[in-house]
């Protein structure tokens, strides 16, 4: 008999984990001020004074605030001198926007694997798929865990090409005592739903230079130059504005940022200590990484140590624990996307997405990457032992008694 919830046992919890995103007093407040103000877009007090201190926030010279993460990459890739049959190097272990956006700017995505033990882009691998076609490194902040910089910049200087900080996930991670996001070229948040900071929908771009920030102002505003006429357009930008709701309920989120992460690293240092079988590893991070966004709590599972049962089982016990772990992502090579709309975009047909294959990126998402949110980091000491007991009566099932998860 198991005293496993999945076989019908108690489970370790019931009651659901912090709520996200969360309303403030604030909030509610800003929010308010902003709709009497009478200026709910561009101009409006709530966008420009969010921008200056989300910007310093993150150790930024400019920020610009955007309708979404991944019009926030569109813009930034165009900055950055991405144009048509362009490469843009990124990871195949990223949300589909990291790709969409490259090509949305008639760009072709080119993958490097990732590192197993950070789910970042491997930058030892990079180089290798440079061309005299490639335009931009586009490195993403796994989880909120920072990639590794400082070789992505060498790499990129030595080819004279752009960095665009995928930072969607990173809100206030730290590399080398200073914040992503205007590490190199520039770099991208988001503030969709889930996000560390949240407004539902809405993005930033950062960066320390001039010239790459006035054409981000330019594609992101219908082609507008800074300081132009209001009917002046010298190339094709979209609008993708923040809508001054938006920023009403960011702004007040930057008084409760870092308390929030303080309390994150805090109950991800208790899991790291709790977690000592060689079966289920916490994901590691490079010597120059300061401080995790903590995004996503991300761990390996080897079945290898758990008489080879598969991860969804491991899933489904969790669950019915009252931990919502899961997989993640799919290796993004595989979506219809890439094969499926060549049509749209002829520059595909160069390449046989489906036809790839890396090897830790398939081992990671098809086999071992467990996912656990942000807001699960986000409890009391109660609520994270709830956490270290529904591993441990899983993990001692995997190991003991595996019979009964055939
Ligand atoms: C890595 C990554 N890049 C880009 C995006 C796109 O952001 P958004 O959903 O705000 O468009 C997201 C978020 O969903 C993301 O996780």
């Amino acid at each position: 008999m198991s005293d496993l919830a999945l076989f019908g046992g108690k489970p370790v919890r019931k009651d659901p984990f912090p709520v996200w995103p969360r309303v403030t007093a604030g909030q509610k407040e800003q929010l308010l001020d902003t709709l009497e103000s009478a200026t709910w877009g561009i101009g409006s007090d709530a966008i420009t004074t969010f921008e200056d201190r989300f910007a310093d926030f993150h150790d930024a010279k400019y920020c610009i605030a955007t309708s979404s993460g991944t019009n926030a990459l569109w813009v930034a890739l165009k900055a950055g001198g991405v144009t048509t049959g362009d490469e843009v190097i990124i990871p195949p272990y990223t949300f589909i926007a990291t790709a969409s956006a490259v090509l949305m700017a008639n760009a072709i995505p080119v993958f490097v694997d990732i590192d197993p033990d950070t789910f970042n882009i491997n930058p030892t691998l990079i180089e290798k798929a440079i061309t005299e076609r490639t335009k931009a490194i586009m490195p993403v902040h796994i989880g909120g865990n920072p990639a590794d910089i400082d070789s992505i910049k060498d790499i990129a200087k030595k080819h004279d090409i752009s960095v665009i900080e995928d930072a969607a996930q990173a809100h206030g991670a730290e590399w080398g005592g200073v914040k992503v996001g205007a590490l190199a070229t520039g770099g991208i948040f988001s503030f969709q739903s889930s996000k560390n900071m949240s407004a539902g929908e809405g993005g930033a771009i950062l960066s320390n230079n001039d010239e790459f920030m006035d054409a981000c102002f330019a594609y992101y505003n219908c082609g507008r130059q800074r300081g132009g006429d209001w009917y002046e357009h010298q190339i094709v930008g979209g609008n993708h504005r923040i809508n001054a709701m938006a920023a009403s309920l960011l702004l007040p989120q930057l008084q409760t940022v870092v308390e929030d992460m303080n309390i994150r690293d805090n109950n991800r240092k208790k899991l790291d200590e709790a977690l000592t079988s060689e079966g289920l590893v916490p994901t590691g991070s490079y010597e120059r990484t300061t401080r995790k966004a903590n995004h996503l709590y991300l761990l390996r599972y080897k079945a290898g140590h758990f008489n080879n049962v598969p991860r969804e089982k491991f899933f489904k016990a969790m669950q019915a624990e009252g931990v919502f772990t899961y997989a993640g992502y799919k290796p993004l090579y595989r979506e219809k996307v890439f094969n499926g709309q060549t049509d749209e975009f002829p520059w595909l047909k160069e390449v046989d997405y489906h036809e790839m294959s890396y090897p830790v990126t398939e081992l990671i998402a098809d086999q071992q990457s467990v996912w656990l949110t942000q807001n699960h980091l986000l409890g009391n000491e109660s609520d994270t032992q709830d956490i270290i007991d529904a591993f441990e009566k899983v993990i001692t099932a995997l190991k003991h008694t595996p019979e009964i998860f055939n």
